[in-house]
């Protein structure tokens, strides 16, 4: 039963790969293998701070600009073929706006823990649901994803 479950998983998630036609679809199909265990997962909820290692961000007022600048660079690095700076959908959503609807931990967490969060947290699963390819995890390090965080929080004019 359980074989079956995996191979209906992985299927359904191949097609829906392939239906979203970006160039980044063999990845995130890649990645999908690895998490069809979310059959045995713990039960879906979806929290403000999501799951993984942030607990807690302290906010700098006024931005720290240096950060901003070298979330930039992890930006356009390694989010920029996916997510545009505009509401936009590309791959995965555009970012205006992503600081107002998700927390600082939440946002933070999605990063560094893509899968957990794309397999438990409901609110990611109904992005994954709308935009049909799963985020593959980008390994950023802690410093990397808070700098990006700050990057978004510019983006979305935050002071
Ligand atoms: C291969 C494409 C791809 C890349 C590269 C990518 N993402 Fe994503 N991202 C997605 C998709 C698709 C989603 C929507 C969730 C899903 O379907 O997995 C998403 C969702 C998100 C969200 C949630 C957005 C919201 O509106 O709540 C955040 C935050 C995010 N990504 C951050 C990043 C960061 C930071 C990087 C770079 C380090 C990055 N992503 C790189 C595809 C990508």
């Amino acid at each position: 039963m359980r074989k079956m479950l995996w191979f209906a998983s992985l299927s359904v998630c191949s097609v829906l790969a392939f239906s979203c036609g970006s160039g980044s679809s063999g990845d995130s199909a890649g990645s999908s293998t690895t998490t069809t265990a979310a059959t045995e997962a713990p039960a879906a909820a979806s929290t403000p701070q999501g799951v993984g290692p942030i607990k807690e961000v302290k906010l700098n007022s006024p931005l720290d600009q240096k950060l901003v600048a070298s979330g930039k660079s992890v930006y356009e690095l390694k989010c920029a073929s996916c997510h545009k700076l505009s509401g936009e959908k590309l791959v995965g959503p555009g970012w205006k706006g992503v600081t107002d609807r998700r927390t600082p931990e939440w946002t933070m967490n999605f990063v560094m823990n893509t899968e957990e969060m794309l397999n438990i947290d409901t609110a990611a699963q109904k992005m994954l649901e709308e935009c049909m390819v799963r985020m593959p995890n980008q390994n950023l390090s802690e410093p990397d994803a808070r700098s990006v965080l700050e990057f978004m929080l510019n983006n979305d004019g935050k002071k």
